[in-house]
C-alpha cells in the first residue's frame, strides 16, 4: 500500500514521503527554484517548505518566530508522549531557556577531544565489519557496513552492550523512518524510553562513566534534573546520532561505488578526505528538520499563520547555486563549503565532531581495504527519506 498520494503538484501539495521524492529529490528542488522557492502544503496540517539557502538559514536564527518546540517532520499526535516526557527531547526540541543549559550539558561528550578518544574504537569496528564479508566479495554497504558503525559508537557513550544494536537499530527505523505508522513510531518511541529508563535506575544506584551518569551527577540552578529530562537528553542522543551517520556514511559509499573517477582520485591522495566528506555532508545532507509557527509572519512574500509547520529542508539549502558554485555536483576538493548540514543557529548539531569522525574513519577503512568496488548488476538501490535521508541498501561487488 503506498503511504501517501503521488504529488503532482509541487509548489501547492509537496509531500517529504512522496517515493519519487525520497529518491530523487533534486530535480525537485530544482523545479521549484525557477517557480516557487517556498512550497506548501495542507498534508498533514499545514506546511511550508523553503528551499533557499537564505530562507532556511534566516528562519533557524529566528527561535522565537519559529519554535523548536515540534521539530517532527511527519506530523503525530504529541499528547501520547507527553505523558512520560514533558520536556520532549532537550535541546533538540526545546526553545531557550531550557535549551541553552541542557545543550550545554550534552557538549562535552562531544568535545574534540572526547570524539577523538572514541576514534580507535570505531577503527576496530569498521575492520570487524569488513571481516565479516570481505572474503564473499559482495556485500549490502548500507546493512553491512553503514547502519551498523554510529549505533556501536552511541551504545559505547551510553555504556549499553553491543548487543543492543540490533534492536536500537529498530527502534530509531521505527520513530524517524517509519513516522508515518503510529503503530511503529510508538513501538520505536516506547522501546528506546523503556530500555533506557531502566538504564537510568540502574545507574542511580551504580554510577559509571557514561552520558546518563553525568546527567544524573549534573546540576542546574543547584538542583539535579528531573529524571524525564535526563531520560529525554538520553533518548535523544540515540536518535540523533544513528540513523543521520549511518545515512551519511551510506550516500558517500553509494557515491564512491557510482562514480570511479572520484573514488580513483580519493584513493590516489587521501589527503583529500577531509574536503571530500564536507561536501559528501553538503550534497547528500541526510536532515530535514521542521519548526513550528509561532505567530503570522511572511517568509519571501509567503504568508505563514501561528500553528503552520516550516520543513527546515538543509539539503535542499546545500544545493543553491544562489550559495553555491556547482551546486548540483560532487566536487571533492570544494574549497569553500559553508553547508548546513548540521544546521544552522542555536540548534547546530552538537555531535557534528563526532559524525565527521566516524563518517572520515568509516571511508577510510572501507577504501583501504576496498579501493575498488561497485553496484551489483540488476540491484536496487533503496532510499529511505523524511527526516533523515539515506540509502537503505547498496548491494556492492567488491573487486
Ligand atoms: C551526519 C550526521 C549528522 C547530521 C547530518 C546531523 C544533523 C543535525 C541537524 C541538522 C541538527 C539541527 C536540528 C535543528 O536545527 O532543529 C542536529 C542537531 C543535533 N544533533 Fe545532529 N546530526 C548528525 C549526527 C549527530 C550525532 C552523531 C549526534 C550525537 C550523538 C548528534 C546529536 C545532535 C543533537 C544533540 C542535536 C540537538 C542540538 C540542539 O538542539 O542544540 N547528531 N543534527
Amino acid at each position: 500500500m503506498p503511504r501517501t498520494e503521488p504529488v503532482t503538484d509541487w509548489a501547492n501539495d509537496f509531500d517529504v514521503l512522496d517515493p519519487g521524492y525520497v529518491e530523487d529529490p533534486f530535480g525537485v528542488w530544482d523545479g521549484l527554484r525557477a517557480t516557487c522557492p517556498v512550497a506548501t502544503t495542507q498534508r498533514r496540517g499545514r506546511a511550508w517548505l523553503p528551499i533557499r539557502h537564505a530562507d532556511v538559514t534566516a528562519i533557524a536564527h529566528d527561535t522565537t518566530t519559529f519554535s523548536s518546540s515540534d521539530v517532527a517532520v511527519v506530523a503525530f499526535d504529541q499528547d501520547e508522549e507527553e505523558d512520560i516526557l514533558p520536556y520532549g527531547l532537550p535541546p533538540i526540541t526545546s526553545d531557550p531557556p531550557l535549551h541553552t543549559w541542557t545543550r550545554r550539558l550534552l557538549l562535552p561528550w562531544f568535545s574534540h577531544q572526547r570524539v577523538e578518544s572514541y576514534e580507535t574504537l570505531t577503527r576496530e569496528i569498521c575492520r570487524s565489519l569488513i571481516k565479516e564479508f570481505f572474503d564473499s566479495g559482495r556485500a549490502d554497504a548500507a546493512v553491512d557496513y553503514a547502519q551498523q558503525i554510529p549505533v556501536r559508537v552511541i551504545s559505547h557513550i551510553l555504556a549499553v552492550p553491543d548487543d543492543m544494536s540490533e534492536a536500537f537499530t529498530g527502534w530509531v527505523r521505527d520513530s524517524l523512518e517509519f513516522a508515518d505508522d503510529p503503530e511503529r513510531r510508538r513501538r520505536g518511541n516506547y522501546g528506546i524510553g523503556e530500555f533506557l529508563w531502566s538504564k537510568l535506575q540502574e545507574r542511580k544506584e551504580s554510577p559509571g562513566d557514561d552520558l546518563i551518569s553525568d546527567l544524573l551527577a549534573a546540576r542546574h540552578e543547584d538542583q539535579p534534573l528531573e529524571d524525564s529530562i535526563v531520560l529525554g537528553m538520553a533518548m535523544l542522543t540515540l536518535i540523533a546520532g544513528v540513523d543521520t551517520t549511518w545515512s551519511a556514511i551510506g550516500a558517500s559509499l553509494w557515491h564512491l561505488a557510482t562514480h570511479d573517477d572520484d573514488r580513483e582520485r580519493l584513493v590516489a591522495d587521501p589527503a583529500l578526505m577531509d574536503t571530500a566528506v564536507e561536501e559528501f555532508l553538503r550534497a547528500y545532507a541526510p536532515v530535514t528538520m521542521a519548526r513550528l509557527v509561532t505567530t503570522d509572519t511572511e517568509v519571501a512574500g509567503c504568508p505563514m499563520n501561528a500553528g503552520d509547520k516550516v520543513m527546515m529542508s538543509f539539503p535542499a539549502a546545500n544545493r543553491d547555486p544562489e550559495a553555491f558554485e556547482r551546486a548540483n555536483e560532487v566536487v571533492i576538493d570544494r574549497a569553500a563549503n559553508r553547508h548546513v548540514a548540521f544546521g544552522s543557529g542555536i540548534h547546530r548539531c552538537a555531535g557534528s565532531n563526532l559524525a565527521r569522525m566516524e563518517l572520515r574513519v568509516a571511508i577510510e577503512e572501507w577504501l583501504r581495504r576496498i579501493p575498488s568496488y561497485h553496484l551489483e548488476e540488476g540491484a536496487r538501490v533503496t532510499w529511505a527519506g523524511g527526516q533523515v535521508r539515506g540509502p537503505r541498501s547498496i548491494p556492492v561487488v567488491l573487486r
